[in-house]
């Protein structure tokens, strides 16, 4: 939870989520303390002494860089009868305050309008809900409101780290009106044999009171540009109920579904536009495919676990021919486990078979000093859980690994996030796993019996950045302590050990806490990936290998936005000499599927096209893959785009070169990494917001004639003998190839 974003995402959330109604009143500024006094609330306490502090931005950029704890917000308004007045419903005042880090309290006129997240001093303790919108409401004629008169909105804050106070929005006060109280919610999509996906979109009325309009809603081909279906409907929505509609579409790229709710006594309009998810990864074969890099890395000694992965009707059987000795394996699951042999490469023949056929490769076992041969593939809890992770929902996402097939395509590693830890050491310094975690050494078990690994988080600080313990001044103690619970996979993440560097600015500052770890870390006879997380601070590209790193983030935290994809991924340009096997540049975990930090999990924000760039675009880039959604409801086509074996085979490419970038002309960009077989991937990108052509002349990217240009998603050849390509590409979009 870094909570630093950037001010593009801030301004783009902040309009497309929560216009305001015609009439509102801008709450821009208001005074400010740090510290906590329950008279703060009232009305008739005297501020004039405090500070004017900018309301929507954290307080660290506004002259409070080191501050965390409790401040106050006290914001004067006032607020015209007119918004009264000029409102249809007159039902309700409505106080948006955007985002808030971590934790607040707010008072209208010194009444409690509404709280998010839980104070230190609360039962249960501190839990920070920064991801959470708040909009509170108050009745239009509760006698709490002077209208045409000052009113105070005071509001508490609690910061437990990282940044603090409200942000990620532009606050305002307005009166709500019925529409308002529309959700749409896509609930799901079916893809149909005939080339045909039907859509089932419910239009809720989350209001206590009858909501009536018309729903419109319109297909377009976003090609051509041409209306394919539109409808009008009477809806009538009781309170608190849902209506479901159904519409049907051609299956294909490039549909665009524009949905409308008119309500009748405002005539306002509430819209929904989507882009209808398409599916262009073909069904596996039934054949069983080795869908594995063919490379194992592992220290001499260590213990090894390694599910080979294939796809294919099960049941299937494996072989393994010339395996070192202390390794075994087991036919049934294609699982091998035993003691890594002494320095050297194995070259171990794998072949699995079913009734329809067999699939036969070459693994080597490299036993030596290096792990992550090519870079990890996994699910972390963070980007869906958020602190709100627990045993149980680690186990299901483990189940829902192995249901869904991801462990046949080389997806095995289970990470736990953040929020795992007690708020207290044992009294001999262990670290010990808090109530939602009843045995952290039965979970590794659990998860190492299915052929998954365990990851597990911590800081270098005192605190995480969620406010949880962190491995400060017990580094080796919480090493062996991993290494007791199975944990193959460590993130340490920098948060408040940035108190222990405050004015030091040397590169030695970064890099001690990641040496005394990796040091703590070399002291386990055990395989744990250590994954570096401290953002990119100075180049940690140039220097996460030094400290063993198996990979390192190259930036801040990613959300489910195209500002953000578009902001992380495409800058990935200065750091492709520094990756490869061992060492990965990390630009953070997969926004797919259903996201939400632990707060309203919801359908990624990204289109379908920009998924697909996503996904591509991290394959280039030799980047970690760590879904980041909530397993168990993973979705048709989020699964396709998890399941496309050529599209993974460019990520887990041995070579371990990561694409640079060739083209940067307008709004397209082409990528192209090498590859260990002497081929070619390329991605060519379009930034821009509407379909583009787009002629690659191969030339440019210092190719001639290609033999075979094959397209990656639809694993497909798409031409031969050829010294260009064209393509018509959709916004954000991708068209990702291999030339061979
Ligand atoms: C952030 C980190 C996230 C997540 C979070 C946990 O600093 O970048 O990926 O681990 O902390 O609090």
């Amino acid at each position: 939870m870094k909570k630093i974003l950037s001010l593009l995402w801030l301004i783009t959330m902040g309009i497309a989520a929560h216009a305001q109604n015609g009439n509102f009143v801008k709450l821009s500024t208001a005074k400010f303390s740090t510290g906590n006094d329950a008279a703060w609330k009232e009305t008739g306490f005297n501020d004039t002494n405090w500070k004017n502090i900018k309301v929507g931005d954290v307080w660290q950029e506004q002259g409070y860089s080191d501050y965390h704890g409790f401040a106050w917000y006290r914001i004067h308004v006032v607020i015209p009868s007119a918004l009264k007045k000029q409102s249809v419903w007159g039902d309700s005042l409505r106080v948006f305050l955007a985002h808030v880090n971590d934790v607040d309290e707010t008072y209208f006129n010194g009444k409690l309008i509404g709280k998010t997240g839980a104070f230190p001093e609360d039962r249960g303790g501190y839990v920070s809900k920064w991801p959470a919108v708040r909009n509170y409401c108050i009745a239009a004629n509760d006698p709490a409101i002077k209208w045409d008169q000052e009113n105070i909105i005071a509001i508490k804050v609690y910061d437990g780290g990282g940044s603090g106070g409200i942000f990620m929005g532009a606050p305002y006060i307005d009166m709500l009106e019925k529409f308002d109280g529309i959700v749409f919610t896509q609930t799901e999509i079916s893809f149909l044999p005939n080339a045909q996906s039907v859509r089932k979109l419910t239009i809720g009325n989350s209001f206590k009171t009858n909501i009536t309009g018309k729903f419109h809603y319109r297909i377009l081909d976003e090609v051509t540009q041409k209306t394919i279906a539109e409808k009008t409907l009477n809806a009538n929505l009781p309170p608190l109920r849902k209506e479901t509609y159904t519409l049907a579409f051609p299956h294909r790229e490039g549909i665009k579904l524009y949905y409308e709710f008119t309500e009748t006594a405002s005539g306002k309009t509430k819209t929904f536009a989507e882009i209808a998810p398409y599916l262009l990864t073909p069904k596996a074969s039934l054949k069983p495919m080795i869908n594995s890099a063919g490379v194992l890395g592992v220290h001499p000694g260590s213990p090894v676990l390694y599910k080979i992965p294939t796809s294919g009707q099960k049941p299937l059987k494996y072989m393994v021919k010339n395996l070192p000795q202390g390794l075994s394996f087991d036919p049934k699951t294609g699982i091998i486990t035993g003691t890594a042999p002494k320095a050297g490469n194995y070259l171990v023949f794998v072949s699995v078979s079913n009734t329809l056929g067999k699939d036969e490769k070459i693994l080597t076992i490299k036993s030596g000093k290096l792990l992550a041969l090519t870079p990890p593939m996994g699910w972390n809890s963070w980007n869906c859980w958020g602190l709100n992770v627990s045993d149980e929902k680690v186990r299901l996402s483990a189940k829902a690994m192995v249901d869904k097939g991801l462990t046949d395509y080389g997806w095995n590693s289970i990470n736990v996030d953040d929020g795992w830890q007690a708020p207290s050491r044992q009294s001999n310094g262990e670290i010990v796993p808090n109530e939602k975690f009843p045995d952290m050494k039965a979970l590794g078990t659990h998860l190492h019996q299915q052929g998954l690994k365990f990851g597990i988080y911590s800081s270098p600080g005192a605190k995480t950045c969620g406010g949880y313990l962190g491995s400060l001044g017990h580094e080796g103690q919480d090493a062996g302590t991993y290494f007791n619970w199975g944990v193959d996979y460590l993130k340490y993440d920098l948060c408040s050990y940035s108190d222990q560097t405050a004015g030091d600015t040397t590169l030695f500052a970064q890099q001690k806490p990641y040496i005394v770890m990796r040091n703590e870390l070399a002291k386990q006879q055990r395989d744990i990936v250590y994954s570096i997380c401290q953002y990119g601070i100075k180049d940690v590209w140039k220097w996460g290998a030094q400290m063993n790193g198996n990979l390192w983030r190259t930036t801040e935290d990613i959300t489910d936005t195209w500002e953000s994809l578009y902001g992380i991924g495409f800058s990935q340009t200065n750091n492709a000499a520094y990756a490869g096997p061992g060492g990965w540049n990390d630009p953070d975990m997969l926004i797919l599927g259903r996201v939400g930090w632990g707060e309203n999990l919801h359908q990624t924000n990204l289109t379908p096209y920009e998924q697909y760039t996503h996904m591509s675009l991290w394959s280039l880039l030799s980047a970690p893959l760590l879904i980041g959604c909530d397993m168990d409801k993973l979705d048709e086509f989020t699964l396709n785009l998890l399941k496309n074996r050529e599209v993974i085979a460019i990520d887990q490419d041995v070579a371990g070169k990561q694409a640079v970038r060739v083209i940067n002309d307008k709004q397209i960009q082409v990528w192209v990494k090498q590859l260990a077989d002497g081929s070619k991937a390329i991605g060519i990108f379009n930034l821009g917001e509407k379909y583009s052509k787009y002629t690659l002349d191969f030339n440019k990217i210092h190719m001639g004639k290609v033999k075979i240009v094959r397209d990656l998603w639809q694993q497909k050849d798409i031409a031969k003998n050829v010294a260009a390509v064209s393509c018509i590409i959709p916004p954000h979009g991708v068209r990702f190839y291999k030339l061979m």
